[in-house]
């Protein structure tokens, strides 16, 4: 029983630090900008990132192999990345490459630090953290809409004091647009009563509304799959919200630690030639400071919530997507300490 209870707890330990085995949004692509390292906490983990010489983007443990100073207070040389104390400098592989204090060092050579594969899309850094089951990343598949010709997109990145679990929650949510942003551009729109239906998809689920749809946020599409967890939902727009099919919303949700998270959200809309081009004039005229003011009502009911509310909460319908993604979550977390706990008991044995 006990045991039992000692597991539920390294499940959830692990769940609220941050689900690993994901591909992570970790900087909008413009933060990181050439020559300079910039420092990302991610599920707990202290890193630095960097553009290397034909700038693509490194990423190691900010902790430089000397003696643990912030390799993200050095600067960046040659493409790798040298301490602002003593002058250590190590490439994007975690080796020490250079001593400069000392000719002929034997600290040069070293693989010294864990390093992080690395991509760009959609105007963002994404990371890959490994888990103890998925330790090679995957192929990255980002959301087609980063990718399409079709769509424009527009990432924006927020710091929220809160933990990332409640930005998935809140996406597995729909009901809550029509009360907490009932004030707001469109989504004031529709019923305020309904049921909740929730699909299962080959990658995850989708959780929409049974009595109203193309009103309001009726749907949630949650994607897990091998190498992402993101969401998708799309806002119907009025004609006079120019161009294009309804607004979407596509979102990841990247643990800094258990208390707080980066929420990302990319602004999507189907729209192609001179249309793209005058719905991103519009957008940036008229509707990204609506935008941020319903992001701003989600961020404040957020981080009201206290990081053990799971401990007291009583569900009712309309939570079976907030169920839904919990469960997957778990059985992921599983999965990693099955993996770890096997590692374990083979290196007893060798032992
Ligand atoms: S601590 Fe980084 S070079 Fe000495
Ligand atoms: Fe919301």
């Amino acid at each position: 029983m006990e045991a039992t209870a000692k597991g539920r707890d390294r499940v959830e330990d692990y769940i609220n630090l941050g689900v690993r085995g994901f591909w992570m949004p970790v900087a909008t692509s413009v933060q990181l900008k050439a020559g300079k390292p910039l420092a990302r906490k991610i599920a707990g983990e202290n890193l630095v990132l960097w553009r290397d010489g034909a700038g693509k983007v490194r990423c190691v443990e900010d902790f430089c192999p000397h003696r643990g100073a912030k390799l993200s207070l050095g600067h960046v040389q040659d493409g790798n990345i040298a301490c602002g104390y003593h002058g250590v400098t190590v490439n994007g592989e975690g080796t020490v490459v250079r001593v400069p204090a000392m000719p002929d060092c034997a600290l040069e050579g070293r693989k010294a630090l864990t390093y992080y594969e690395c991509n760009e899309a959609g105007g963002a850094v994404f990371i890959y953290l490994p888990s103890a089951d998925r330790p090679d990343a995957p192929e990255f598949v980002p959301p087609e809409e980063f990718t399409s010709d079709e769509w424009q997109v527009f990432p924006c990145m927020t710091y929220w004091d809160c933990s990332y679990r409640f930005s998935l929650d809140n996406a597995a949510d729909p009901m809550h647009a029509s009360y907490l942003h009932a004030n707001s551009f469109t989504l004031a729109y529709g019923s305020k009563q309904d049921t909740m239906k929730l699909e299962r998809r080959e990658k995850g689920f989708q959780i929409e509304r049974v009595n109203q749809k193309g009103v309001n946020f009726d749907y949630t599409e949650v994607v897990m799959d091998e190498g992402t967890m993101f969401f998708r939902l799309d806002i119907p727009y009025p004609d006079g919200a120019g161009p294009g099919g309804p607004f979407r919303i596509v979102g990841f949700a990247t643990p800094v630690d258990e208390h707080t998270h980066y929420s990302f959200f990319w602004r999507c809309r189907q729209v192609q030639g001179t249309a793209a081009e005058s719905w991103r004039f519009l957008y940036r005229a008229f509707l990204e400071d609506r935008h941020w003011h319903v992001l701003e009502q989600d961020r404040v009911m957020l981080e009201s919530i206290p990081d053990d509310a799971r401990r007291r909460e009583m569900l009712y319908q309309h939570d079976i997507g907030v169920s839904r993604l919990r469960q997957m979550m778990v059985r992921r977390a599983k999965e990693h300490f099955k993996a770890l706990d096997a590692e374990e008991s083979a290196g007893k044995q060798t032992a």
